[in-house]
């Protein structure tokens, strides 16, 4: 069979990355451009700021990504790009951006939801990994537990019913004075700290979760305890957390009788969250390598094979949905 040769582009948040794959598994070059020194001076991502960046640099992003691969256009077969969920704007460089060369060269434009993106990254990873199997997404807007079915078909098995997993990381760094992106300082903190505090878990007779309780929880009792100790708390934090991560994957493993999960999403980055998941007994789970767990145009273009394969394809009326649903 030909080789089939994706480029994908990714700028639903806060990184342009502009990527080339082939046959959905083999990553080619990767480009990423992160915006986080810019926003970390308003302590989160500015959406007008985030657009902006994203239209200055999209151009020379796909130029690298291109040389890198030592390729030119005439190579590549299909382009896709990530078109929900995520800010409007930030999606919009990305649309346009994809639609424009899809038109000008006359290639396939293949559309990619960019949760079954973050799912897709464990493919590239893990060249063994095929459905069906149990996927928990946790990123800093998504928290979702998915029974992958197929390449393309994804049910979604339970979701947070209030803040993504990743917000919650993030606005803990920021009480305890972490400054943001919070997850990976939370993650080196809580190196250095034991696992004492009380703190909630909230559980549902479904395969939801809830992160807002223990949220407020660390922030009322550092609020009510300035001195607490700080790594103690993230300690504490991951911890709980991560009791309610593992109680989901368990049940939805149980009712799905399969034995073999991935994670994904910029959280699956967390050493306490990979080691708690890789201690669980009778059952594999597999994770994208770091720089593959946060938002990356790889794993968009590995996501856009199986699109493309499976006669999942784009015309030039796509556009950006920001509240964009698994399996639409
Ligand atoms: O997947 P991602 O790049 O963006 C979304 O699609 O949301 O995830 C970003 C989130 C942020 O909340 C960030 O703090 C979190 O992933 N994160 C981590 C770690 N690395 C990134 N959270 C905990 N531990 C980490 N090591
Ligand atoms: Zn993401």
């Amino acid at each position: 069979m030909k080789d089939i040769i994706v480029l994908g582009i990714e700028s639903s948040c806060d990184e342009t990355s502009v990527s080339i794959v082939k046959n959905g598994r083999e990553v080619i070059s990767n480009i990423i451009n992160s915006q986080i020194k810019i926003h970390e001076n308003y302590g989160g991502v500015v959406p007008e700021i985030a657009s902006r960046c994203h239209v200055e640099v999209i151009n020379q992003v796909t130029k690298e990504a291109l040389k890198q691969a030592n390729m030119t256009f005439n190579d590549i077969d299909v382009i896709s790009c990530t078109y929900g969920p995520g800010l409007v704007g930030a999606l919009l460089v990305g649309v346009s951006y994809a639609k424009a060369l899809s038109f000008a060269l006359n290639k396939p434009l293949v559309g990619v939801n960019h949760i079954e993106g973050h799912i897709a990254a464990n493919y590239i990873t893990h060249k063994d990994l095929e459905p069906p199997f149990l996927c928990l997404i946790i990123s800093g807007g998504h928290t979702h537990l998915v029974n992958i079915k197929s390449y393309s078909e994804f049910e979604i098995l339970g979701k947070t019913r209030d803040d993504a997993i990743g917000e919650a990381f993030d606005k803990v760094a920021r009480v305890v004075g972490l400054g943001y992106p919070g997850g990976p300082k939370v993650d080196k903190l809580a190196k250095t700290g034991q696992p004492n505090i009380e703190l909630p878990r909230t559980y549902f007779d479904n395969l939801d979760f809830s992160f807002s309780g223990i949220k407020t929880a660390v922030l009322n009792l550092n609020h009510k305890n300035p001195d607490i100790n700080k790594a103690d708390l993230c300690a504490s934090f991951e911890k709980a957390v991560t009791e309610m991560l593992v109680t989901n994957s368990i049940k939805a493993m149980k009712q799905l009788n399969v034995n073999k999960m991935a994670l994904a999403g910029g959280v699956s980055a967390n050493s306490y969250i990979r080691e708690s998941f890789k201690n669980i007994e009778g059952i594999t789970v597999y994770y994208p390598e770091i720089n593959l767990c946060t938002d990356n145009a790889a794993m968009i273009a590995s996501a856009g094979y199986y699109n493309y394969i499976n006669g999942k394809i784009s015309d030039l009326t796509l556009n950006a949905i920001p509240n964009l649903k698994i399996g639409e």
